[in-house]
């Protein structure tokens, strides 16, 4: 194959992002796989609405079955979110042979062990790295970076808006509701922010970084969450007088039988680095017995930080798709305990 052919669902934020890095970096993309990864059709919801990147007009459709049912489409990149008809869509695709690479936590966090099973059935790779973490690669970091240690604890800032918020609300004192606003307007926030500042997103996050990290099936109703729509400008002036900044802070530990996740606003102490991630960062500090202590940091959300991870999948598809193999990276080992947890 000289072209790889991708079908976009979705054309928002990431979206839009996927199509300047591909088309930015098609050169150095075509260096390391050998062909040309090229965007054939790109699904919207509404057709009429104006886009910022004009040449793309003519691929646009709202027809799903124009890129489900295209046989020369080889990849479903799905950036719609939410479960449905995401997951449909992505069912779909696997039924029909083709691999997907999405950065939908809400669904991978929940119906993981389906969408993984199905992949295998069709012999299909199914790629999430930006469902965690946006632009960091931490997904990959847990499942090979590691595979050879045991992770004991995991602590993250992995919501980009409420730690653009909070850090808005501890350096210039402003309004919770204001930054919100600026969140949305800058392609950081959910759909519905409720997800955000109420912890659900991270909760999702820190589900799909546990059972990767643990090896073992975390669902997500087994995490307990709380959200920051209760922190105050007062909490943070208190905390920041004591020498603590207040982050959203998820937490997944395991001893010898016992695993346990959390997302809650925490008082970080300002000797801890996790103290200093600021705006829309996010970091992930791993500690693995062998290894001893990491932390992972970068932009967690925005047009291209997220589509590094989106594109960056689509290229180990397209390797994958060269040797003739599935599932080399990411999701392999832990298709099967991902797929208990969700049939229990
Ligand atoms: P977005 O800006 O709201 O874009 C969503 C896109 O999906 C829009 O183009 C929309 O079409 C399309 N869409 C929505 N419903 C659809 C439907 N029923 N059928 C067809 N198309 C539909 O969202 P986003 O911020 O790019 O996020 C996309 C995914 O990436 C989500 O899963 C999100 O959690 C994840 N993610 C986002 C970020 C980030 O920084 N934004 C970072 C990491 C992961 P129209 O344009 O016509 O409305
Ligand atoms: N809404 C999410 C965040 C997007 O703010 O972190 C990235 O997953």
């Amino acid at each position: 194959k000289q072209i790889v052919k991708v079908g976009l669902m979705g054309f928002g934020t990431v979206g839009t992002g996927v199509v300047r890095l591909i088309e930015a970096h098609q050169e150095d993309l075509q260096k390391q796989t050998g062909v040309s990864i090229q965007i054939k059709k790109i699904l919207v919801q509404d057709k009429s609405k104006g886009r910022g990147i004009a040449t793309m007009q003519r691929l646009i459709t709202e027809d799903p079955r124009e890129l489900l049912e295209d046989p020369e489409i080889d990849v479903i990149v799905e950036v719609i979110g939410g479960i449905q008809p995401a997951k449909d869509y992505i069912l779909a695709a696997l039924d029909n042979r083709k691999h997907v690479v999405t950065a939908n936590k809400d669904l991978m966090a929940l119906h993981g062990g389906e969408i993984l099973q199905k992949a295998q059935e069709k012999g299909c790779d199914v790629f999430y790295e930006a469902s965690v973490g946006g632009g960091i690669p931490i997904l990959r970091a847990l499942v090979e970076g590691f595979s050879s240690d045991r992770i004991k604890k995991m602590m993250g800032i992995v919501n980009g808006t409420t730690n653009y918020i909070l850090t808005k609300m501890s350096r210039e004192g402003a309004d919770y509701a204001e930054v919100l606003k600026e969140a949305q307007a800058l392609g950081y926030a959910e759909a519905d922010p409720t997800s955000d500042v109420e912890g659900f997103d991270a909760a999702r996050k820190m589900a799909i970084l546990a059972t990767l990290g643990f090896h073992v099936p975390v669902n997500l109703e087994d995490v307990s969450v709380q959200g920051i729509s209760g922190v105050s400008k007062a909490d943070i002036a208190y905390g920041k007088k004591l020498g603590y900044e207040v982050k959203l802070l998820g937490m997944a530990q395991r001893d010898d039988d016992a695993i346990e996740v959390s997302v809650q606003p925490t008082m970080v102490h300002t000797s801890h680095p996790l103290s200093t991630v600021n705006g829309v960062f996010n970091a992930v500090y791993v500690y693995g017995e062998a290894v001893g202590e990491t932390m992972f940091y970068g932009p967690g959300a925005g047009e291209l930080p997220t589509a590094t991870a989106v594109v960056s999948d689509l290229v180990t598809v397209v390797k994958n798709m060269k040797l003739g193999v599935n599932g080399r990276g990411m999701v392999g080992p832990y298709k099967e305990k991902i797929l208990k947890a969700d049939s229990e």
